[in-house]
């Protein structure tokens, strides 16, 4: 390996460590498009999640300044614990996204190289690059060579249960400078079908230099432990299971770091959050937008509460942001007398 890579990693590596240092045990929300936008991610650090990672950004449209890329990649104030993920095929391409996301104050790239969706996967991105990897390690180093920020990456078990080639790629995407994996246990053709199998993870991670994070059904701090028990992994990366539920990570990174674990919120306080975060996503995308956003995040707390279905409903066909804010009341009150 090239001093100068040597070099590179020890130094992100060492940032890393010391932000994982500062907030406790590694514990990330993952990235989710379409809802690990601007308002969700500063929710979550707000509720104690100690690093965020934002939708993911295609490279591509990064580099021509689309509105969209630009959106998703948006930081804020207060969030240096944003990773911001782009995803994309062409090395160079890949580069400059890098270069613009960390100019706009990203604190980690991170390397969409998970998502199993055809149209991504089509154009040998995301996940599609499990099958091309002198391709995958070529954007790598473009993009760890184009910026100062760490650079991680986010992947699978394998293209399928053939997964011979994951543990060499790790190993060579390490060697050119990726301070840390987060690894899904599952393969890309499994989508998202049977459970994540953390061992796995902790196989093919195996004697990486780097911090794992391990990914795939952990909902509470029962499966954090197990998920970190069978895989080895330095942490974990929470997605589906924070939907309606943004202070889950916080929670799990309390437990983790052996500090008392803030309640989830309920009643009046669950209310004003609700209210916060539909208030922040309608300043965020507009009015119309921002409603129509809004809903499925509403279907999340409403299910996550045990909302009862007639109300659940009078919120999603809500028209209007001040009737939305006159049903939550009754909707969370009542879904607290329902959880009693
Ligand atoms: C709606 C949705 C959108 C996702 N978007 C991304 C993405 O943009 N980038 C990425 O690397 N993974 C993405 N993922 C995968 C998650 O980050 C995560 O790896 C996966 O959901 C498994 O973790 P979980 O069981 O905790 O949800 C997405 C998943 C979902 C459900």
């Amino acid at each position: 390996m090239p001093r100068a890579s040597r070099t590179r990693i020890g130094q992100v590596a060492a940032l890393l460590a010391d932000l994982d240092a500062e907030q406790g045990r590694a514990v990330a929300l993952a990235p989710m498009a379409g809802i690990t936008d601007l308002p969700f991610r500063r929710l979550a650090l707000g509720l104690g999640t100690p690093v965020v990672v934002s939708e993911m950004v295609a490279s591509a449209e990064m580099v021509v300044g689309g509105v969209q890329a630009r959106a998703r990649a948006a930081l804020g104030l207060g969030c240096a614990a944003t990773v911001v993920q782009i995803a994309g095929r062409d090395p160079q391409v890949m580069a400059e996204a890098a270069r613009r996301v960390a100019d706009l104050g990203a604190g980690v790239i991170d390397i969409n190289m998970g998502c199993p969706a055809r149209k991504v996967t089509g154009g040998a991105a995301g996940s599609g690059l499990l099958r091309d990897p002198d391709r995958a390690l070529r954007i790598i180093e473009a993009v760890a060579g184009a910026v100062a920020v760490p650079v991680t990456l986010k992947t699978r078990l394998g293209w399928d249960d053939d997964c011979a080639t994951v543990a060499p790629l790790l190993d060579r995407a390490v060697a050119a400078g990726v301070a840390r994996v987060t690894l899904h246990g599952r393969t890309r053709c499994a989508f998202y079908t049977g459970h994540a199998d953390w061992a796995a993870v902790g196989r093919r991670t195996a004697g990486l230099a780097v911090p794992v994070l391990v990914n795939g059904d952990i909902d509470g701090v029962a499966a954090a432990r197990a998920a970190l028990a069978a895989s080895g992994a330095a942490g974990v990366m929470v997605g589906r299971a924070a939907r309606g539920r943004p202070w889950l990570p916080g929670q799990i990174a309390a437990a983790l770091a052996g500090r008392p674990v803030p309640a989830a919120p309920t009643g009046g306080a669950l209310v004003d959050l609700v209210a916060g975060h539909h208030a922040a996503m309608l300043a965020f995308y507009g009015r119309d937008l921002g409603l129509r956003v809004a809903r499925k995040h509403l279907g999340w707390y409403a299910d996550a509460a045990g909302v009862p279905a007639a109300l659940r409903s009078a919120l999603l066909t809500a028209g209007s942001e001040g009737e939305v804010h006159a049903l939550l009341p009754r909707a969370f009150a009542a879904s607290e007398r329902h959880a009693a």
